[in-house]
């Protein structure tokens, strides 16, 4: 079972694949988490990703593909969870290529549907436990006792550095003019299920499940 959830920055991405890894003994790979991994680690991936991110572009389809290729060797279990790849059309074609050559098929693409207007809150706000990465929200999700992770008891914090109202601005951009116009090529091969990205998080994880199951 492969499948790509999409959706523009904030819809929730992140937060159902880790609930789905979690239950189903898939793999996320998450792009921007490789790519944050290799800025951290000062890599020569990192090193040209760094102030891409910071900006809010997007990092060479080259690169990301290349990571996923990668990553995929290395096994996926149950299958893949493609969370913010792809973002391009030459990135789709490229996972084409991936899967295809691997044996391998997309078994759905599941587009998480949202407004927009809510999704700066939703960035903004949130940051994580510096030490294990569980995920927290000012607003939405605050610890159990304020200021220590409920899963790994740290009391450092970190949010991202891209997580800025004016980057913000520019990955929604982004999404709109690189990333929606790839949901038609996946539209006329009847992959894509949509699923309401506004309702609450466990909502979101059951509609999801009754995709993979149907
Ligand atoms: P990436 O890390 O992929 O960021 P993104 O697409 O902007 O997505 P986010 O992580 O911001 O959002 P999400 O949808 O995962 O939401 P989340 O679950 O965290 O990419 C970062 C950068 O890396 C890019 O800008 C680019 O530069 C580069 N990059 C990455 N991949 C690339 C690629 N393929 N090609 C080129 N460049 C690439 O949720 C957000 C918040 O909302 C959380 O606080 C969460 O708790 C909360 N929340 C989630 N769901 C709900 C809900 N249903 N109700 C209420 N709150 C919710």
């Amino acid at each position: 079972m492969n499948i790509i959830l999409l959706g523009p920055p904030g819809a929730g991405k992140g937060t159902q694949a880790s609930r789905l890894v979690a239950g189903r003994f898939m793999v996320q790979l998450s792009t921007g988490d490789m790519l944050r991994a290799a800025v951290k680690a000062a890599t020569p991936v990192g090193l040209q990703a760094k102030a891409i991110m910071a900006r809010g572009e997007l990092v060479s389809d080259a690169i990301v593909s290349a990571l996923i290729g990668e990553r995929l060797d290395q096994g996926v279990g149950a299958g893949a969870i493609f969370d913010g790849f792809p973002r391009t059309a030459a990135q789709a074609e490229a996972l084409e290529v991936l899967l295809a050559a691997r044996g391998q098929a997309l078994d759905h693409v599941i587009e998480l549907t949202v407004d927009e207007a809510v999704l700066t809150e939703r960035i903004v706000g949130r940051y994580t436990c510096a030490n294990c990465g569980e995920g927290y929200h000012d607003r939405f999700k605050q610890p159990l006792v304020a200021g220590v992770c409920d899963v790994c008891g740290s009391t450092e914090f970190k949010r991202r550095p891209d997580d800025t109202a004016a980057t913000i601005a520019t990955r929604m951009a982004v999404y709109r003019g690189e990333t929606a116009p790839i949901l038609p090529f996946y539209e006329t091969r009847g992959l894509v299920r949509r699923v309401d990205g506004m309702a609450d998080i466990e909502q979101v994880t059951a509609a999801i499940e009754v995709i993979l199951d149907g």
